[in-house]
């Protein structure tokens, strides 16, 4: 995994940007997977600048899904969709036929995923998966401890997921399941980037970089992909 430190956030986005238009243009109809979250919110709005600028045509993009809260409908205004809606799709005219997330509110989230599962193997694999990192090591809602030979699966949430995501709500939320593509998914990826940005993230990067690959670690894992990129700023990389 090659490290790239920046020296503030917008330095990050930028080049998060560049990497993701250089992939997008070299093949335009990529699958990607992209995380929701604070730490790629400015990623994507330089990455729609940047698209919009050099008049990349996106309509031959998939998206797939990296993660969701279960039982919370993709209009609430902290699910993932929302978030990658209003960040990228709308922005980018991305129709909806090219947007393949879990469907959240499912009677069925096994055959969810095993949906998902079977549009990324129909699709050639992933292309891009680009993912933030939760304070406890997770990469989508891949929990300490989950068997990294998972595909997509459904989760317990861990109670520093669940209390740390109500960031993203307006008023609290009941959070107690998630569904997400597993490790092996990002493994399987092109390309992988692990972004995080802020002091906050220091001492997760700093165990994810130093620590042994391990399942209690999810984020570890990402070492030993093949083409994988932790980009950081100064302040999420002060204790590297
Ligand atoms: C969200 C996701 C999560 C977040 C992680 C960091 O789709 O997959 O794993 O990337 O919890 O969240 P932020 O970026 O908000 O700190």
């Amino acid at each position: 995994m090659e490290t790239e430190i920046f020296e503030s956030p917008e330095a990050l986005a930028f080049a998060a940007a560049e990497r993701m238009t250089s992939l997008i243009m070299t093949k335009p109809n990529a699958c990607l997977c992209l995380a929701a979250g604070e730490s790629p919110r400015l990623s994507y709005a330089a990455l729609v600048q940047k698209l919009k600028a050099e008049a990349v045509d996106c309509s031959g993009l998939r998206f797939v899904s990296l993660d969701e809260w279960l039982g919370i409908h993709p209009s609430n205004s902290g699910s993932c969709f929302y978030f990658l809606n209003e960040a990228l799709f709308k922005p980018l005219h991305i129709a909806p036929e090219s947007v393949h997330f879990f469907n959240s509110m499912s009677t069925d989230p096994d055959l969810e995923c095993e949906r998902i599962d079977y549009f990324i193997r129909c699709a050639g694999g992933l292309d891009l998966i680009l993912v933030g990192i939760g304070m406890n090591g997770h990469i989508g809602f891949n929990e300490p401890g989950t068997d990294p030979a998972l595909k997509s699966h459904v989760v317990e949430l861990d109670s520093l997921t669940t209390s740390v995501g109500q960031k993203y709500f307006s008023s609290h939320t009941l959070l107690s399941q998630g569904i997400t593509l597993g490790i092996s998914q990002c493994m399987e990826a092109g390309t992988a980037i692990l972004l995080a940005s802020g002091e906050a993230k220091a001492p997760i990067i700093r165990r994810t970089m130093n620590d042994s690959v391990s399942s209690q670690l999810p984020a570890s894992h990402l070492r030993l992909h093949k083409n994988a990129f932790l980009m950081i700023d100064k302040a999420a990389a002060q204790l590297l």
